[in-house]
């Protein structure tokens, strides 16, 4: 019998990018998952993607080879001053990220046997979501399980960080540890020890935060990787101000938060999004549609890696902002935000 789990998205209220420097970010996990069910297999590896209606079998070593040759190339980049992952990112594309995943975690947990995977996904891939965050803490935990492993959050949040880092280069952590443990959560890594700070927030914030809706603007050019190492490339003394009042913003955000302070929350998310774009981490039709927001009275900034995906919009009045966006031709979506982290279905 097949184990099946699944792992919320996730959305940044806001932080993204700051957050690999060290700064805090806010994160939710939201009401759409991915769903893996894994068996064991013996000698080789199948993966069927229902959502990207892709099909394949590896035969084990193959698997295990690779998994250990992209972290081979993960450790040169990393090395690298400044870290370049330009040689993992041509190593690692598209659907060979779920070989990466899957030989990672069988090796993590020293499992010498195959697995067949079953994926199917609500989550749109590439759009700031945490897409690739969900499938990696949502197949260490099917493949785990159906090996009888019963592993607790942290070692599940863990390895799947180390996948994350054959995706991303060098990513916070933020993004698989709210698809992990889920909820609305503080999220900070220590840059010295690497060591990540995970703090639920629902005493600060016990209520449900339905005055946001998702936008998707279209299908971002470049990955998370690349937007990542985009923010890199500019020079400190351009990047690190911004980066900080990003940090800034994020502290003063919980505060917002905590007094349902609408006109607060929306003044820092309009400001952390001068601040991300900044990066040149907009495009044309995400201009256009926030500054439609805005002129409403409205919120807006993109999500995650940003360069396109998902946008976040805020307005105390729902009714009114969904209009706002149905008359630029877009599609709102309204989720529930701070829902389970991974679990066995
Ligand atoms: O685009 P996503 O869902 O992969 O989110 C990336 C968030 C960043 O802050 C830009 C990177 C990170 O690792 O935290």
């Amino acid at each position: 019998m097949p184990v099946k789990v699944s792992a919320p998205g996730k959305v940044h209220l806001v932080g993204e990018h700051a957050v690999v420097y060290g700064e805090p970010a806010i994160m939710a996990a939201v009401g759409l998952r991915t769903y893996v069910d894994a068996e064991r297999e013996r000698g080789s590896v199948i993966v069927e993607d229902f959502q990207r209606k892709f099909k394949a079998k590896w035969d084990l070593k193959g698997v295990l080879d690779f998994s250990e040759e992209a972290r081979k190339i993960w450790e040169s980049g990393a090395g690298k001053k400044p870290a370049d992952f330009s040689g993992l990112f041509s190593f690692v594309k598209g659907d060979d990220f779920k070989k990466a995943v899957i030989g990672t975690t069988l090796s993590k947990l020293g499992i010498m046997e195959g697995v067949k995977v079953r994926i199917t996904s609500e989550i749109p891939t590439g759009s700031g979501l945490g897409s690739s965050s969900a499938l990696s803490v949502a197949i260490v935990k099917a493949v785990s399980e159906a090996y009888g492993k019963k592993l607790p959050l942290e070692k599940i949040n863990e390895i799947a960080f180390g996948c994350e880092q054959l995706a991303h280069g060098m990513p916070s952590g933020g993004d698989n540890s709210t698809c992990c443990f889920g909820g609305l959560i503080w999220f900070q890594k220590d840059i010295k020890t690497g060591k990540f700070i995970i703090k639920s927030l629902r005493k600060e914030v016990p209520y449900e935060m339905k005055e946001f809706v998702l936008v998707y603007t279209g299908k971002p050019e470049k990955t998370t990787g690349e937007l990542v190492q985009q923010v890199r490339m500019h020079e400190p003394e351009f990047r690190d101000p911004r980066i900080k009042r990003i940090g800034e913003i994020t502290r003063e955000m919980l505060g917002a938060l905590k007094e349902r302070d609408s006109e607060g929350i929306k003044s820092l998310i309009n400001e952390d999004w001068t601040l991300l774009r900044d990066f040149g981490l907009s495009t044309p039709t995400a201009d256009k549609l926030i500054e439609k927001i805005k002129s409403m009275g409205g919120a807006a900034k993109l999500c995650g890696a940003c360069g396109g995906g998902m946008m976040l919009a805020y307005h105390e009045d729902l009714d009114r902002l969904k209009k706002a966006i149905k008359s630029e031709g877009f599609d709102p979506m309204e989720v529930k935000l701070g829902v389970e982290g991974v679990r066995v279905e």
